[in-house]
């Protein structure tokens, strides 16, 4: 006689959607709703949501204002040194309690605490992103339990670890005075950036930041699912393995059945779960006469996804168990091997048997309080990068492993996700108890997210191999070995180990940047992991003219570069008084994060811009703002396209760069960052400009030596094309163009980019008459044989805006309309138009296009509005911009 086997209802599982019971089942009681909060000495007592954070309970009492507004950053500092207690009481059913096991579960602490149930310890917490789970049933009664929750500063407690760790240092001991940050933040596993980013302000809040719950059953509970597809490529067949951790009070007997009806695959496995926590694995082949569909990266195919039915019967046909899972199938490859005869090694990604360029960017918090990133924060933010053609995101290693919404949402977008572990930028400490508490987090992480298709990639942190490799911290060369022992304890004897053990299917490296194999070979810290040839790369540069593409290293894949800008006014309002609103008041170096970060977008815009002259200072603050969105747009721009035309490329052995992912997505509050979406989900210029830059198909130009002008056409289409290139010469002075060229069609192979026009420039210009460099300027577009235009029109600049010769002040009316597709707004220009930049306030919503040259009279863009919106709000809200507005005439 087999016991009944009872499974919890967990939807903490990524893609798990629904778990039923057969027979009785476990029992879950929910813990989350209203605690009480209260501070050391009391002087502060309030209700407080759970899951939540104290900044969050505060401010909802009225206690604090919007921590982002203005200065208050530096104001509330005393909320993360003070220490806080969460409690609640609860009363618990006869049913709960005669269950052989009771658990406490507490998916999410953030982050040191101590555990108290009706006045006894039952465990202590130093790590907010593992699951924490204890056994109570001894201590529970029928009503009035008290659980208690006692928090230690994050601050306190890193000083506190800092100072036990006397042998060496573990550098960086605190971040730049720019960043009005906490030190030591590395000895906390709490996320990196909630100490203080060159991006975000210190918040090192406290809180149960994620579900508490209790969990009885008599024989068995279910730890963790997850569900991998596995290719065969020998047989061309599919499988699907299963992965369940079952943590058994006693031995028992099961059938599982593993079921993908839409595919005709079905197979049951008798199994015997032993007594304590195991790992179980089961496969199921894939039915071979059935068609699977695969999960494509977005713009390459579709997302199909299967029902995985997974149940459990006891040796009297019992229901024990009955899983309903989500399924895709795709493989993926890292692929590093000899590049055409020349040193190095290829870096690039295979999807389904298939090289993909990858186009994206770089995901940070959406928040300081993680309890205010809803699924519709999240949603926002994820469609945005898919309407930019992107195809991944890298989730960096300064944050948080993100919540399953996400990674559900990644997966049903085709949005491919580099995901890191969260280590960044720094060194960090291996003691004993250290290294096992990130080994927890680590399997955990794993078990969790493995099943996501998006995730094509573990990366064990974020440039802590360059920071050795190249001596950020100045570390005595005899004390260097001592650190590279570190380093490849943590993320290769023990991070990599797991995650090979826990998920071998997926690419692992070690860092980012990094070179890859090569960086192994050199036994993990390579020489220079910013090489070209190898692996990726970060780079940035704020003093090179970002024009000039020659500044830029020619790497196999860009995981990181970029450029700062302002966040629009309409973002900066909330934060803000009126004396607030000018480049040189307090609140305006305040944001700013990164040493010098305000002079460098400025030198950056001057290269090429005049800088705004308004004596109003609003009107300058917000022309700066607009100028340092051009530039930043302009920079990406020219750097992204770089990349693309690259792929197909060996220049001196450099090359077939086959990834684009610029710094950084979004925004973790109003300030001025590389980010292309503002906080609250604007999108900023370049955020429109990477829509064209990643399309599928697009025209780059560019100049090589000898005055000579190159246009290639890039595909990362799975089909051939036969294109031509269509250059139009414009006048600055006017708004038809000088004249057109027409290169002859040439084949343009699907994923490659292909050299279809060159010319030297001198030559194109004396052949249209009346232009020269600082005159005229380019427009050109892809044709097919049809005549149609494929992927977005693009232009090049002979000269920089500030010296170009005949560009007028250009007087443009915006009319806004609605229709049976919606608002839009009808433009006209009198004069050539560059950056047109349309804001509708704090209207949320998106324009059709923005930022773009204007050379035609007449041109029509729609507007998406986020809520009901009429054409005379959006009318009202609107302003129009353009260079030339910058300036007085
Ligand atoms: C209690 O703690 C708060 C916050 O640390 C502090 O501002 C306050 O002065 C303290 N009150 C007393 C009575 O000690
Ligand atoms: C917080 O707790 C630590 C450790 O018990 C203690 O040293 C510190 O004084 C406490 N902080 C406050 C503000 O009471
Ligand atoms: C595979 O599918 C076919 C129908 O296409 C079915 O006849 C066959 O029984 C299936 N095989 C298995 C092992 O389920
Ligand atoms: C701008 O153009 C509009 C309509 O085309 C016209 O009514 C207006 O006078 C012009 N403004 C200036 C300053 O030229
Ligand atoms: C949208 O606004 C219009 C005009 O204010 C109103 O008539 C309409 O009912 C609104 N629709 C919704 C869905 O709120």
């Amino acid at each position: 006689m087999i016991p009944r086997v009872f499974i919890s209802v967990l939807l903490s599982f990524g893609v798990l959607e629904v778990w039923r019971h057969g027979g009785v089942f476990a029992l879950v009681q929910s813990l989350d709703g209203e605690w009480n909060l209260w501070n050391s000495n009391k002087s502060l007592s309030l209700p407080a949501r759970v899951p939540g954070c104290v900044h969050t309970a505060l401010e909802q009492r009225g206690f604090i204002q919007d921590p982002y507004f203005r200065f208050n950053d530096l104001l509330y500092e005393w909320i993360s040194l003070d220490n806080w207690t969460y409690a609640t009481t609860f009363a618990v059913s006869k049913q709960l309690r005669s269950k052989r096991e009771v658990l406490l579960v507490l998916d999410g602490v953030d982050t040191v605490a101590s555990v108290w149930l009706n006045g006894v310890s039952v465990g202590r917490t130093d790590n907010m992103f593992r699951r924490y789970v204890f056994p109570v049933r001894e201590l529970l009664k029928a009503e009035g339990n008290a659980l208690t929750v006692r928090f230690l500063s994050a601050v306190v407690y890193a000083a506190q670890r800092r100072n036990a760790h006397a042998a060496y240092p573990v550098p960086p001991e605190c971040p730049p005075d720019v960043q009005k940050g906490q030190c030591h933040v590395n000895f906390i596993r709490k996320a990196q950036s909630s100490f203080s980013w060159d991006w975000g302000p210190s918040f090192p809040g406290a809180g149960l930041w994620k579900g508490v719950r209790l969990e009885a059953f008599d024989l068995l509970r279910l730890v963790h699912f997850a569900a991998l597809p596995l290719y065969d490529a020998g047989g061309s067949s599919w499988s699907l393995q299963a992965d369940v951790l079952v943590d058994a009070l006693q031995p028992a007997f099961a059938h599982i059945t593993l079921d993908v009806p839409e595919l005709l695959s079905r197979a049951t496995f008798p199994t015997n779960f032993l007594q304590g926590a195991a790992k179980y694995t089961f496969a199921l082949n894939i039915n071979a006469s059935s068609d699977v569909k695969l999960w494509w990266p977005n713009g390459l195919g579709g997302q199909t996804s299967y029902r995985l039915l997974v149940t459990a019967r006891s040796r009297d046909g019992k229901s024990l168990l009955d899983v309903k899972s989500k399924v895709y199938f795709r493989s993926v490859e890292l692929v590093q091997e000899p590049v055409g005869g020349s040193a190095g090694l290829s870096f690039y990604f295979r999807i389904n048997r298939k090289p993909v360029f990858l186009k994206g960017s770089n995901w940070i918090p959406a928040h300081s309080f993680q309890d205010r990133v809803t699924p519709h924060v999240l949603r926002d933010l994820l469609q945005s990068a898919v309407d930019a053609n992107m195809n991944v995101l890298r989730v960096w290693g300064g944050g948080i492993y993100e919540q399953d919404a996400f990674y559900d949402m990644c997966d049903e977008m085709g949005l491919m996700v580099w995901q890191d572990f969260m280590f960044a930028c720094a060194t960090y400490p291996t003691e004993d108890d250290f290294v096992r508490s990130v080994r927890e987090e680590v399997s955990q992480q794993v078990w969790r997210l493995k099943s996501h298709p998006s995730i094509i990639l573990w990366s064990a942190n974020n440039e802590n191999e360059a920071a050795l490799a190249t001596d950020w911290f100045h570390i005595p060369s005899w004390r260097r070995p001592v650190y590279l022992k570190d380093y490849v304890k943590l993320y290769v004897d023990n991070i990599m180990a797991l995650v090979k053990q826990e998920d071998p299917g997926r690419p692992f490296l070690v860092s980012s940047p990094t070179n890859g194999a090569e960086s192994e070979r050199e036994g993990y810290v390579a020489g220079d992991p910013y090489d070209p040839r190898y692996g990726d790369t970060h780079f940035y540069s704020y003093v090179d003219d970002c024009w000039d593409w020659r500044a830029f290293p020619r790497a196999r894949f860009a995981s990181e570069y970029g450029f700062q800008s302002w966040p629009s006014l309409s973002t900066l309002w909330p934060v803000s008084v009126a004396a607030d609103r000018r480049s040189s008041s307090r609140f305006a170096s305040h944001r700013q994060r990164h040493p010098d970060g305000n002079q460098q977008m400025l030198k950056q815009a001057a290269v090429h811009f005049r800088l705004p002259d308004a004596s109003d200072p609003l009107a300058r603050f917000a022309h700066t703002i607009y100028l340092t969105q051009v530039m930043q747009a302009q920079c990406v721009k020219a750097q992204t396209e770089f990349y693309r035309r690259s792929r197909s490329e060996l220049v001196g052995g450099l090359g077939n760069t086959m990834g684009a992912l610029y710094w950084q997505l979004n925004d973790i509050w109003q300030a001025p960052s590389w980010s292309s979406i503002e906080f609250g989900g604007k999108w900023k210029m370049l955020h429109y400009l990477a829509a064209d830059f990643f399309a599928d198909v697009l025209p780059v130009a560019f100049e090589d030596d000898d005055d000579t002008l190159l246009i290639y056409a890039v595909s990362d289409l799975s089909q051939d094309l036969k294109l031509r290139v269509v250059v139009s010469v414009h006048a600055w002075s006017e708004l038809d163009p000088v004249c057109t060229l027409t290169s002859e069609p040439a084949a343009v192979p699907g994923g490659s980019a292909v050299p279809l026009f060159k010319r030297r420039i001198a030559a194109l210009l004396a052949g249209c008459g009346r232009c020269d460099r600082l005159a005229c300027l380019l427009a050109f577009r892809l044709e097919d044989g049809d005549g149609a235009r494929r992927g977005p029109a693009n232009h090049h600049f002979l000269c920089s805006p500030k010296d170009a010769v005949g560009l007028r002040p250009a007087n443009i009316t915006a009319k806004v309309r609605e229709d049976e597709r919606g608002l839009a707004v009808d433009l006209q220009t009198s004069a050539v138009a560059p950056f047109v930049w349309l804001d509708a306030g704090a209207l949320p919503g998106r324009f059709g296009a923005n930022g773009f040259l204007m050379l035609s009279r007449e041109r029509t863009v729609a507007f998406h509005a986020g809520r009901n919106t009429s054409a005379a709000e959006l009318s009202r809200a609107l302003s129009v911009t353009s260079l030339s507005d910058l300036y007085a005439p």
